[in-house]
Protein backbone atom coordinates (compact mmCIF):
# COMPACT_ATOMS: atom_id res chain seq x y z
CA UNK A 1 0.00 0.00 0.00
CA UNK A 2 1.93 3.43 -0.90
CA UNK A 3 1.94 6.44 1.81
CA UNK A 4 -0.33 9.21 1.07
CA UNK A 5 2.20 11.93 3.03
CA UNK A 6 2.92 15.82 2.96
CA UNK A 7 5.76 16.62 0.65
CA UNK A 8 7.44 19.96 -0.18
CA UNK A 9 7.02 20.64 -4.26
CA UNK A 10 9.16 22.82 -6.50
CA UNK A 11 6.57 23.24 -9.19
CA UNK A 12 8.55 25.10 -11.75
CA UNK A 13 11.42 27.66 -11.94
CA UNK A 14 11.34 30.61 -9.72
CA UNK A 15 7.81 30.13 -7.96
CA UNK A 16 7.45 29.26 -4.28
CA UNK A 17 7.19 26.13 -3.70
CA UNK A 18 4.11 24.53 -2.55
CA UNK A 19 2.90 21.93 0.79
CA UNK A 20 1.65 19.09 -1.51
CA UNK A 21 -0.18 15.66 -0.79
CA UNK A 22 2.20 12.93 -2.19
CA UNK A 23 2.57 9.55 -3.09
CA UNK A 24 5.44 7.25 -1.47
CA UNK A 25 5.38 3.69 -2.70
CA UNK A 26 6.59 1.26 -0.16
CA UNK A 27 9.62 -0.02 -0.88
CA UNK A 28 10.46 -2.96 -3.28
CA UNK A 29 13.76 -4.78 -3.85
CA UNK A 30 16.88 -2.65 -2.81
CA UNK A 31 15.08 0.33 -1.38
CA UNK A 32 14.22 1.57 2.35
CA UNK A 33 11.27 3.96 3.14
CA UNK A 34 12.03 6.24 5.97
CA UNK A 35 9.86 8.15 8.45
CA UNK A 36 12.05 11.53 8.57
CA UNK A 37 12.25 13.50 11.56
CA UNK A 38 14.49 16.23 10.84
CA UNK A 39 15.79 17.73 7.30
CA UNK A 40 17.76 21.53 6.93
CA UNK A 41 17.24 23.95 3.97
CA UNK A 42 20.68 23.62 1.98
CA UNK A 43 20.87 25.90 -0.54
CA UNK A 44 20.71 23.62 -2.83
CA UNK A 45 17.15 23.42 -2.43
CA UNK A 46 16.88 26.86 -3.56
CA UNK A 47 19.26 26.32 -6.42
CA UNK A 48 16.75 23.39 -7.53
CA UNK A 49 13.47 25.98 -7.31
CA UNK A 50 15.31 28.73 -9.18
CA UNK A 51 15.87 25.82 -12.07
CA UNK A 52 19.96 25.95 -11.50
CA UNK A 53 20.08 22.33 -11.67
CA UNK A 54 17.70 20.94 -14.50
CA UNK A 55 14.61 21.21 -15.58
CA UNK A 56 13.04 18.35 -14.13
CA UNK A 57 10.44 20.24 -12.59
CA UNK A 58 8.27 18.80 -9.96
CA UNK A 59 11.28 18.36 -7.64
CA UNK A 60 10.25 16.49 -4.07
CA UNK A 61 12.82 19.38 -2.10
CA UNK A 62 14.89 18.62 0.80
CA UNK A 63 18.12 16.19 0.95
CA UNK A 64 19.32 16.64 4.80
CA UNK A 65 17.83 14.35 6.83
CA UNK A 66 17.64 12.13 10.30
CA UNK A 67 14.95 9.73 10.30
CA UNK A 68 14.03 6.02 11.25
CA UNK A 69 13.53 3.06 8.67
CA UNK A 70 10.38 1.99 8.58
CA UNK A 71 10.35 -0.70 6.00
CA UNK A 72 12.94 -2.30 4.13
CA UNK A 73 12.26 -4.25 0.60
CA UNK A 74 13.66 -7.48 -0.42
CA UNK A 75 17.36 -8.25 -0.66
CA UNK A 76 17.96 -5.52 1.56
CA UNK A 77 20.56 -6.37 4.64
CA UNK A 78 22.38 -4.94 7.28
CA UNK A 79 19.26 -1.96 7.57
CA UNK A 80 16.31 -2.90 9.23
CA UNK A 81 12.92 -1.30 10.33
CA UNK A 82 14.08 0.71 13.62
CA UNK A 83 17.04 2.05 12.43
CA UNK A 84 18.16 5.49 13.31
CA UNK A 85 19.62 6.87 9.42
CA UNK A 86 21.28 9.82 8.06
CA UNK A 87 20.43 9.93 4.41
CA UNK A 88 23.25 9.80 1.94
CA UNK A 89 23.12 11.29 -1.47
CA UNK A 90 25.92 9.03 -2.36
CA UNK A 91 25.69 5.26 -2.09
CA UNK A 92 28.54 3.82 -4.07
CA UNK A 93 26.85 0.93 -6.76
CA UNK A 94 30.41 -1.08 -6.55
CA UNK A 95 30.25 -1.75 -10.20
CA UNK A 96 30.65 1.64 -12.04
CA UNK A 97 34.37 2.48 -13.60
CA UNK A 98 35.29 4.50 -10.64
CA UNK A 99 34.15 2.02 -7.93
CA UNK A 100 35.60 -0.88 -9.46
CA UNK A 101 39.08 1.14 -9.52
CA UNK A 102 38.50 1.33 -5.72
CA UNK A 103 37.67 4.99 -5.45
CA UNK A 104 33.95 4.40 -4.30
CA UNK A 105 33.54 8.04 -3.26
CA UNK A 106 33.62 9.53 -6.53
CA UNK A 107 31.25 6.58 -7.45
CA UNK A 108 29.58 7.70 -11.21
CA UNK A 109 26.42 5.68 -11.09
CA UNK A 110 25.00 6.40 -7.04
CA UNK A 111 22.07 4.19 -5.93
CA UNK A 112 19.05 5.95 -5.93
CA UNK A 113 15.35 4.38 -4.89
CA UNK A 114 14.10 2.76 -8.61
CA UNK A 115 10.09 3.61 -7.67
CA UNK A 116 9.00 7.00 -8.13
CA UNK A 117 6.66 8.84 -5.75
CA UNK A 118 4.26 11.02 -7.40
CA UNK A 119 1.51 13.45 -6.93
CA UNK A 120 -2.33 12.08 -6.14
CA UNK A 121 -2.28 12.63 -9.90
CA UNK A 122 0.26 10.31 -10.49
CA UNK A 123 2.90 12.90 -11.89
CA UNK A 124 6.59 11.96 -10.81
CA UNK A 125 8.75 13.71 -8.86
CA UNK A 126 12.18 14.22 -8.88
CA UNK A 127 13.48 13.85 -5.43
CA UNK A 128 16.56 16.33 -4.94
CA UNK A 129 19.82 14.76 -4.80
CA UNK A 130 18.20 11.49 -4.86
CA UNK A 131 16.28 12.10 -1.64
CA UNK A 132 13.46 14.49 -1.21
CA UNK A 133 13.13 14.49 2.43
CA UNK A 134 10.95 17.65 2.84
CA UNK A 135 8.64 15.09 3.58
CA UNK A 136 7.16 12.69 6.30
CA UNK A 137 8.78 9.96 4.41
CA UNK A 138 10.72 9.17 1.90
CA UNK A 139 12.10 6.36 -0.02
CA UNK A 140 15.46 5.84 -0.76
CA UNK A 141 18.08 2.76 -1.80
CA UNK A 142 18.56 0.90 1.08
CA UNK A 143 22.77 2.12 0.69
CA UNK A 144 21.22 6.06 0.71
CA UNK A 145 20.17 5.56 4.36
CA UNK A 146 23.19 5.46 6.59
CA UNK A 147 23.24 3.50 10.23
CA UNK A 148 24.47 6.23 12.96
CA UNK A 149 24.81 6.83 16.39
CA UNK A 150 20.84 7.16 18.05
CA UNK A 151 21.85 9.61 21.08
CA UNK A 152 22.67 12.18 18.37
CA UNK A 153 19.17 13.97 18.22
CA UNK A 154 17.99 14.46 14.46
CA UNK A 155 18.09 18.14 13.78
CA UNK A 156 21.66 17.94 14.62
CA UNK A 157 22.67 14.90 12.59
CA UNK A 158 20.40 15.45 9.52
CA UNK A 159 23.20 17.95 8.52
CA UNK A 160 25.59 16.04 7.93
CA UNK A 161 24.04 14.25 5.22
CA UNK A 162 24.81 17.32 2.48
CA UNK A 163 26.49 20.65 3.96
CA UNK A 164 28.07 19.65 6.85
CA UNK A 165 29.96 16.33 4.75
CA UNK A 166 30.29 18.54 1.94
CA UNK A 167 32.21 21.84 3.63
CA UNK A 168 33.83 18.98 6.07
CA UNK A 169 35.18 16.47 3.60
CA UNK A 170 35.94 19.36 0.86
CA UNK A 171 38.76 20.36 3.55
CA UNK A 172 39.59 17.11 5.51
CA UNK A 173 39.14 14.64 1.94
CA UNK A 174 39.69 16.83 -0.68
CA UNK A 175 41.85 19.33 0.49
CA UNK A 176 43.62 16.53 3.03
CA UNK A 177 44.24 20.05 5.08
CA UNK A 178 47.02 18.54 7.48
CA UNK A 179 48.61 20.14 10.62
CA UNK A 180 51.00 23.42 9.91
CA UNK A 181 48.39 23.99 7.14
CA UNK A 182 46.88 27.81 6.29
CA UNK A 183 43.46 27.34 5.10
CA UNK A 184 41.27 30.02 3.66
CA UNK A 185 36.99 29.65 3.47
CA UNK A 186 35.49 31.97 1.18
CA UNK A 187 31.45 32.22 2.01
CA UNK A 188 30.87 30.85 5.51
CA UNK A 189 27.58 29.35 5.46
CA UNK A 190 26.57 26.12 6.16
CA UNK A 191 28.91 24.59 3.81
CA UNK A 192 32.02 27.21 4.51
CA UNK A 193 31.83 26.60 8.61
CA UNK A 194 31.87 23.01 8.24
CA UNK A 195 35.32 23.26 6.09
CA UNK A 196 36.64 25.39 8.83
CA UNK A 197 35.62 23.39 11.54
CA UNK A 198 36.95 20.32 9.70
CA UNK A 199 40.53 22.68 8.77
CA UNK A 200 40.95 23.49 12.96
CA UNK A 201 40.21 20.10 13.61
CA UNK A 202 43.29 18.62 11.81
CA UNK A 203 45.65 21.00 12.98
CA UNK A 204 45.76 23.98 11.13
CA UNK A 205 47.68 26.52 12.17
CA UNK A 206 45.67 29.34 10.47
CA UNK A 207 42.03 29.77 9.39
CA UNK A 208 41.07 32.73 7.82
CA UNK A 209 36.95 32.69 7.25
CA UNK A 210 35.98 35.45 3.88
CA UNK A 211 32.42 35.80 4.05
CA UNK A 212 30.27 39.25 3.20
CA UNK A 213 28.23 39.04 5.78
CA UNK A 214 29.23 40.19 9.43
CA UNK A 215 27.03 37.72 11.42
CA UNK A 216 28.40 34.46 9.52
CA UNK A 217 32.25 35.39 10.33
CA UNK A 218 31.10 35.82 13.47
CA UNK A 219 29.62 32.21 14.00
CA UNK A 220 33.12 31.40 11.62
CA UNK A 221 35.10 31.88 14.83
CA UNK A 222 32.48 29.86 16.87
CA UNK A 223 33.79 27.07 14.45
CA UNK A 224 37.36 28.19 14.81
CA UNK A 225 38.31 30.49 12.34
CA UNK A 226 41.53 32.40 13.67
CA UNK A 227 41.43 35.42 11.40
CA UNK A 228 37.65 36.66 9.64
CA UNK A 229 37.93 38.89 6.56
CA UNK A 230 35.03 41.02 5.75
CA UNK A 231 35.01 41.12 1.98
CA UNK A 232 31.97 43.39 1.42
CA UNK A 233 34.72 46.01 2.96
CA UNK A 234 38.35 44.96 2.23
CA UNK A 235 39.90 43.05 -1.15
CA UNK A 236 39.58 39.61 0.24
CA UNK A 237 42.89 38.90 -2.05
CA UNK A 238 45.04 41.10 -0.45
CA UNK A 239 43.78 40.24 3.32
CA UNK A 240 44.40 36.51 2.94
CA UNK A 241 47.57 37.38 1.21
CA UNK A 242 48.84 39.99 4.65
CA UNK A 243 47.60 37.22 6.90
CA UNK A 244 50.12 35.00 5.48
CA UNK A 245 53.18 36.88 5.23
CA UNK A 246 52.35 37.81 1.98
CA UNK A 247 52.21 34.40 0.51
CA UNK A 248 48.59 33.02 0.18
CA UNK A 249 46.95 30.35 1.91
CA UNK A 250 48.05 26.62 1.39
CA UNK A 251 44.25 25.82 0.80
CA UNK A 252 41.50 28.22 -0.23
CA UNK A 253 38.06 26.48 0.14
CA UNK A 254 35.54 28.55 -1.93
CA UNK A 255 31.91 27.47 -0.83
CA UNK A 256 29.88 30.13 -2.60
CA UNK A 257 29.67 29.26 -6.17
CA UNK A 258 30.76 32.43 -8.24
CA UNK A 259 33.51 33.04 -10.82
CA UNK A 260 34.54 36.21 -8.33
CA UNK A 261 34.81 34.10 -5.34
CA UNK A 262 36.78 31.28 -7.09
CA UNK A 263 38.90 34.03 -8.89
CA UNK A 264 39.87 35.13 -5.49
CA UNK A 265 40.47 31.90 -4.36
CA UNK A 266 43.04 31.26 -7.04
CA UNK A 267 44.87 34.19 -6.78
CA UNK A 268 44.63 34.00 -2.72
CA UNK A 269 46.74 30.67 -2.78
CA UNK A 270 50.34 29.84 -2.01
CA UNK A 271 52.49 28.68 -4.88
CA UNK A 272 51.50 25.14 -5.34
CA UNK A 273 48.80 25.48 -3.21
CA UNK A 274 45.24 23.76 -3.38
CA UNK A 275 42.39 25.53 -4.36
CA UNK A 276 39.07 23.66 -3.82
CA UNK A 277 35.72 24.51 -5.28
CA UNK A 278 32.95 23.31 -3.55
CA UNK A 279 29.92 26.05 -4.31
CA UNK A 280 27.68 24.76 -7.13
CA UNK A 281 28.04 27.69 -9.95
CA UNK A 282 25.01 28.37 -12.93
CA UNK A 283 25.32 26.40 -15.80
CA UNK A 284 25.96 30.07 -17.55
CA UNK A 285 29.14 31.47 -15.42
CA UNK A 286 32.95 31.36 -16.83
CA UNK A 287 36.31 32.21 -15.83
CA UNK A 288 38.73 33.43 -17.88
CA UNK A 289 42.55 33.65 -16.49
CA UNK A 290 46.26 33.95 -18.32
CA UNK A 291 47.10 30.33 -18.62
CA UNK A 292 50.83 31.36 -17.31
CA UNK A 293 48.41 31.83 -14.21
CA UNK A 294 47.56 28.42 -14.19
CA UNK A 295 51.10 26.77 -14.98
CA UNK A 296 53.43 29.08 -13.18
CA UNK A 297 51.56 28.76 -9.61
CA UNK A 298 51.17 24.92 -9.54
CA UNK A 299 49.47 23.12 -7.59
CA UNK A 300 46.29 22.18 -7.39
CA UNK A 301 42.87 23.56 -8.42
CA UNK A 302 39.59 20.72 -7.17
CA UNK A 303 35.97 20.68 -7.19
CA UNK A 304 34.73 18.81 -4.04
CA UNK A 305 31.32 16.37 -4.97
CA UNK A 306 30.28 15.73 -1.32
CA UNK A 307 33.33 16.33 0.08
CA UNK A 308 34.72 13.02 -1.55
CA UNK A 309 32.67 11.31 1.13
CA UNK A 310 32.40 7.67 1.56
CA UNK A 311 29.24 8.41 3.69
CA UNK A 312 29.19 4.66 5.75
CA UNK A 313 32.79 5.91 6.76
CA UNK A 314 32.21 9.35 7.36
CA UNK A 315 28.90 9.53 8.72
CA UNK A 316 29.29 7.36 11.81
CA UNK A 317 32.75 9.55 12.21
CA UNK A 318 31.28 13.00 12.44
CA UNK A 319 28.32 11.55 14.38
CA UNK A 320 31.14 10.35 16.81
CA UNK A 321 32.85 13.86 17.03
CA UNK A 322 29.95 15.60 17.53
CA UNK A 323 28.71 12.96 20.52
CA UNK A 324 32.06 13.96 21.87
CA UNK A 325 31.76 17.31 21.84
CA UNK A 326 34.39 17.98 19.12
CA UNK A 327 31.99 19.10 16.19
CA UNK A 328 29.17 21.59 16.92
CA UNK A 329 26.49 20.25 14.74
CA UNK A 330 23.92 21.90 17.18
CA UNK A 331 26.09 25.47 16.31
CA UNK A 332 24.65 25.09 12.49
CA UNK A 333 21.25 24.20 13.50
CA UNK A 334 19.37 28.20 13.80
CA UNK A 335 16.44 27.79 14.21
CA UNK A 336 13.31 25.05 14.01
CA UNK A 337 10.63 25.16 11.22
CA UNK A 338 7.53 22.88 10.15
CA UNK A 339 7.14 21.75 7.00
CA UNK A 340 5.27 24.50 5.86
CA UNK A 341 7.60 27.41 6.03
CA UNK A 342 10.70 26.25 3.91
CA UNK A 343 9.99 29.02 1.57
CA UNK A 344 10.49 31.45 4.09
CA UNK A 345 13.75 29.59 5.33
CA UNK A 346 14.64 30.40 1.42
CA UNK A 347 14.06 33.98 2.42
CA UNK A 348 15.98 33.94 5.56
CA UNK A 349 18.79 31.82 4.09
CA UNK A 350 19.37 34.71 0.90
CA UNK A 351 19.33 37.64 4.13
CA UNK A 352 21.94 35.37 5.54
CA UNK A 353 20.15 35.45 8.63
CA UNK A 354 20.50 32.11 9.40
CA UNK A 355 23.11 29.19 8.43
CA UNK A 356 20.58 26.27 8.49
CA UNK A 357 16.59 26.00 8.78
CA UNK A 358 16.00 22.40 9.76
CA UNK A 359 12.22 21.70 9.59
CA UNK A 360 11.18 18.81 12.59
CA UNK A 361 8.75 16.89 11.49
N1 LIG B 1 29.87 20.51 -3.74
C1 LIG B 1 28.95 19.97 -2.98
O1 LIG B 1 28.91 18.75 -2.83
C2 LIG B 1 27.97 20.86 -2.28
C3 LIG B 1 27.14 20.36 -1.27
C4 LIG B 1 26.29 21.24 -0.60
C5 LIG B 1 26.22 22.56 -0.98
N2 LIG B 1 27.01 23.00 -1.99
C6 LIG B 1 27.02 24.41 -2.42
O2 LIG B 1 27.85 25.15 -1.55
C7 LIG B 1 27.45 26.51 -1.59
C8 LIG B 1 27.25 27.03 -0.18
O3 LIG B 1 26.12 26.37 0.40
P1 LIG B 1 25.53 26.87 1.81
O4 LIG B 1 24.39 25.99 2.12
O5 LIG B 1 26.62 27.05 2.79
O6 LIG B 1 24.97 28.30 1.35
P2 LIG B 1 24.74 29.63 2.20
O7 LIG B 1 23.86 30.50 1.39
O8 LIG B 1 24.35 29.28 3.59
O9 LIG B 1 26.21 30.27 2.30
C9 LIG B 1 26.82 31.00 1.29
C10 LIG B 1 27.68 32.07 1.96
O10 LIG B 1 28.42 32.78 0.97
C11 LIG B 1 28.47 34.14 1.35
N3 LIG B 1 28.78 34.96 0.18
C12 LIG B 1 27.98 35.36 -0.83
N4 LIG B 1 28.66 36.12 -1.71
C13 LIG B 1 29.92 36.20 -1.24
C14 LIG B 1 31.10 36.84 -1.69
N5 LIG B 1 31.11 37.56 -2.83
N6 LIG B 1 32.24 36.71 -0.96
C15 LIG B 1 32.23 35.99 0.19
N7 LIG B 1 31.14 35.35 0.66
C16 LIG B 1 30.02 35.46 -0.04
C17 LIG B 1 27.10 34.39 1.94
O11 LIG B 1 27.09 35.54 2.77
C18 LIG B 1 26.87 33.10 2.72
O12 LIG B 1 27.34 33.21 4.05
C19 LIG B 1 26.21 26.55 -2.46
O13 LIG B 1 26.58 26.89 -3.78
C20 LIG B 1 25.71 25.13 -2.40
O14 LIG B 1 24.91 24.79 -3.52
C21 LIG B 1 27.89 22.19 -2.63
ZN1 LIG C 1 29.94 3.23 -8.54
ZN1 LIG D 1 22.74 20.22 0.12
Amino acid sequence: MPHEVRGVVSVGKGKPVELAAIRVPDPGPGEALVRVQACGVCHTDLHYREGAINDDFPFLLGHEAAGTVEAVGSGVTGLEPGDYVVLAWRAPCGVCRSCRRGRPWYCFDSLNAVQRMTLLDGTPLSPALGIGAFADKTLVAAGQAVKVDPAARPEAAGLIGCGVMAGFGAAANTAGVSRGDTVAVIGCGGVGNAAIAASSLAGARKVIAVDVDGRKLEWARGFGATDVVDASSVDAVEAIKSLTDGNGADVVIEAVGRPETWKQAFFARDLAGVVVQVGVPAPDMTVELPLIELFGRGGALKSSWYGDCLPSRDFPMLIDLYLRGKLDLDGFVSETIALDQVEEAFEKMERGEVLRSVVVL
